[in-house]
């Protein structure tokens, strides 16, 4: 990102975890550069809190190595806490206490001197869009009014890294959208952003995105070079009833490389669709396939997610 030439703000070695015999983690290297913002993408099971937690300290890793601000977890693990604000996947706030009871829990908790819990309680509000509203208990917040919430209290410690463990699940588009704002203000503000998702348009507002599958990183790049990189040809939406029919034969017919269900469509990877689209058609139209309809399309991190790993990611159908 920047021209500095100082170490990541991130960087994992080899990490590896096991549960057992099980191996939630294998072999994972990145580095998270200082204002990035990093996406970690993949479904449910990939290994991706599991990265999360090691990066925290909150699991010791079975193999490998992890530096944050070049401190590392397994030497230091409470300084280098001191330095993330962590949102869990089940975010914890107290939901019978006020925003500002959170606000001044979690100040406590993070160690915020006393002299500057008030402006920094003051901030959070602001930022969260909460003002005004200090004295509301919890459960009577909207879930984006909550994870908005849950972000200040993971900041009040001014940490030079944020690490977010699907912070929007279960929240409406529109807060997700403004959420996605306040994160690229704090990257703006040279804070380094860790955050793990399954919407797959959220991806495309990282910096880069590493996908995760069965524990182990198969792409780890710009949203535009995965969506350009793993897809070798060009890719149409292929319309027709029945759909089931319609994949069927277009899994058959030779020119076409690879195809997938989206929603009530195919997606259809092809070398040169101006060439082969219309031959297309007109074979499907000839397997008694009805109201067919091919167009061209630019495609997806969704996309280029089913090509490497053979399925969708689990929840993306927001995506579709
Ligand atoms: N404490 C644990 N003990 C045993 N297995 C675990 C534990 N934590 C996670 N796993 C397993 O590790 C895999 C990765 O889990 P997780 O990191 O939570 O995936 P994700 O966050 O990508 O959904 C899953 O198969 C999960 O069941
Ligand atoms: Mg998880």
């Amino acid at each position: 990102m920047s021209a500095m030439p100082s170490i990541p703000a991130i960087e994992v070695q080899a990490l590896g975890k096991r549960f057992g015999d099980f191996a939630a983690v294998s072999n994972v290297s990145f580095a998270v550069e200082r204002g990035e913002i990093l996406g970690f993408l993949g479904p449910n099971g990939a290994g991706k809190s599991t990265v999360i937690r090691l990066l925290c300290g909150l699991l010791r890793p079975t193999s490998g190595r992890i530096t944050v601000d070049g401190i590392d977890v397994g030497r230091d693990p409470e300084a280098v806490r001191r330095r993330i604000g962590y949102m869990s996947q089940k975010f914890s706030l107290y939901s019978d206490l006020s925003v500002l009871e959170n606000l001044q829990f979690f100040g406590g908790v993070y160690g915020v001197p006393r002299q500057a819990i008030g402006e920094r309680i003051q901030d959070a509000l602001r930022m969260a869009g909460l003002a005004g509203h200090a004295d509301t208990p919890v459960h009577a917040l909207a879930g984006g009014w909550k994870q908005r919430l849950a972000l200040g209290c993971a900041i009040l410690h001014r940490p030079r890294v944020l690490v977010l463990d699907e912070p929007t699940s279960g929240v409406d588009p529109l807060s997700r959208r403004r959420f996605w704002d306040l994160i690229h203000d704090l990257a703006a503000d040279g804070v380094t952003v860790l955050v793990s998702t399954h919407h797959m348009d959220e991806a495309e507002y990282c910096n880069r995105v590493a996908l995760i599958d069965r524990g182990r990183i198969v792409a780890l790049d710009t949203p535009a070079n995965i969506r350009r990189r793993a897809l070798d040809g060009e890719l149409v939406e292929v319309r027709g009833t029945p759909l089931g029919r319609l994949l069927e034969a277009l899994a058959a017919y030779p020119p076409v490389r690879d195809a997938a269900v989206f929603g009530n469509a195919v997606h259809a990877l092809l070398a040169r669709a101006a060439d082969e689209a219309p031959a297309l058609a007109a074979y499907l139209a000839g397997r008694g396939i009805g109201e067919v309809a091919v167009a061209r399309i630019e495609p997806t991190l969704e996309d280029a997610f089913v090509r490497m790993i053979g399925r969708q990611a689990q929840g993306a159908g927001g995506a579709a």
